[in-house]
């Protein structure tokens, strides 16, 4: 074995050792280090497996589980040195171990494979990181209940979602092994309970070499920015100089270097970017999974920066999100400005249909008044009732109620409407829904 093989905790049957190139492009550490707590959690967690299966002494149990508690530390204060040989996390930690206990560390990893150790390790990353995402949506959701309801009911939707691939990321792998599951007796259910994991996979070939919690996640992350995205563009065009709907506040804006007079919608712009960026890691790792054979393939390696990254965009995305959306300022006026009678012309139908007229003619009646107005030149509603007679004779003096938004608005009161009532028990079943929903 040459010098450089000796470090490696897998170096025995190499006789050769590995291009400078291979080892970079072999090594996880530079991201998996994220994982570094998980990763000793789960192996406090495989300790005191290994010793109820009589593997190691409680003394050594003792010993390995103390080591890890001032690995752990050095993570924390940021003083844990990666050495050049640290493959991944799991071989840093495991190696740090060794320095600090010496031998007895080499007895933690018996039964257990890197394999079922990273996917472990993920898991637990994601589960966490799933109720800080979770934490985020539920605040921007608020945020948006003081404002305005509509976003809100996608985003509650993507809540449940969330929740519900987090009962299928909390699966326990440990004790899979490479392959084929572990030889020694290991208490599996003694790990679910230590690691606080509500189930055990049932096939170790399986529960090494899927990755579906991280595609599902994935998925979850891409639609979720699907209805922030949307949101964004309506956003954007609604502070756009022409609609002047809303203005963003200088804290979510940016200037252009070369016209003085602009405000640059740039945290909805990167936003609505974002979702390019999340279907990218999505189809990207979908494509890594297609044609995988059975079991552990390196190719999973993949997995972890798109996790990474998509729950880092997200993070940011709901806390700018939040803070576009509580700093906006909403200009009524502008808005009122901007309503046109022909936007009743619907309305003008249903006051036919109230007096018995199928809809289909209502419409078309309606349409010819649009029509006649156009070419007098006039807006609709300053159409005379003798004009109005012309296209049908069922309009009366009565038709000059259909002129007023309010009232128009009003109407839609059926539940999911737009009248003040059913927009107020909207928001209130949202407002339910969270509290249902632990906020
Ligand atoms: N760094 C590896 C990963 O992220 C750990 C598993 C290594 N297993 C192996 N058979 N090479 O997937």
């Amino acid at each position: 074995m040459t010098g450089q093989e000796g470090n490696k905790l897998w170096g025995g049957r190499f006789a050769g050792s590995t291009d400078p190139i291979m080892e970079k492009f072999n090594a996880s550490i530079s991201y998996d280090k994220r994982m570094w707590d998980a990763d000793i959690r789960g192996s406090k967690g495989y300790v005191k497996a290994l010793q109820k299966a009589g593997l190691v002494s409680q003394e050594e149990m003792e010993k390995i589980a103390q080591g890890l508690d001032k690995i752990s530390g050095e993570w924390a204060a940021g003083t844990f040195a990666i050495q050049p040989f640290d493959e991944d996390i799991h071989t840093a930690n495991e190696r740090r171990l060794k320095e600090l206990i010496g031998d007895t560390a080499g007895k933690l990893h018996t039964g257990r494979s890197r394999n079922d150790q990273v996917v472990t390790d993920m898991r637990i990353w994601l589960r966490d990181a799933i109720s800080t995402l979770k934490g985020d949506i539920m605040q921007l959701i608020s945020t948006m209940l003081e404002r305005a309801a509509a976003h809100a009911v996608a985003l509650s939707r993507d809540t449940d979602h969330l929740v519900e691939i987090r009962r299928r990321v909390n699966i326990l792998p440990l004790g899979s092994g490479a392959i084929a599951g572990n030889p020694f007796k290991i208490d599996r259910e003694l790990l679910r309970k230590e690691l606080s994991f509500d189930d055990v996979s049932i096939n170790s070939m399986d529960a090494i070499g899927q990755r579906d919690f991280v595609a599902e996640f994935l998925f979850w992350a891409s639609l979720c920015l699907t209805h922030l995205s949307k949101m964004s563009e309506d956003l954007i065009l609604y502070t756009t100089k022409e609609f002047s709907f809303v203005s963003l506040s200088d804290a979510y804006s940016t200037g252009s270097s070369l016209m003085p007079q602009k405000k640059n919608a740039d945290s909805l712009e990167l936003i609505r970017s974002k979702a390019g960026r999340v279907f990218g890691r999505c189809a990207g790792f979908l494509m890594t999974l297609k044609g995988l054979p059975s079991t552990y393939n390196k190719d999973l390696q993949e997995d972890k920066e798109a996790m990474f990254d998509c729950y880092d965009t997200l993070h940011d995305v709901f806390q700018v999100a939040r803070g576009v959306i509580s700093t906006l300022t909403i200009n009524p006026r502008v808005m009122e400005a901007a309503l046109s009678p022909d936007m009743l012309a619907t309305d003008l139908a249903y006051y036919l249909v109230r007096k018995g007229v199928p809809f289909r003619d209502a419409h078309g009646c309606s349409g010819k008044a649009v029509s006649l107005a156009e070419s007098k030149n006039i807006p609709v509603n300053q159409l005379t009732l003798e004009d109005l007679r012309t296209v049908s004779p069922l309009f009366d003096s009565d038709v000059s109620v259909v002129w007023d938004y309010t009232s128009s608005v009003e109407q839609y009161s059926a539940p999911g409407g737009t009248a003040r009532s059913s927009v107020s028990a909207q928001i209130q079943h949202l407002r339910d829904w969270m509290k249902a929903s632990g906020n």
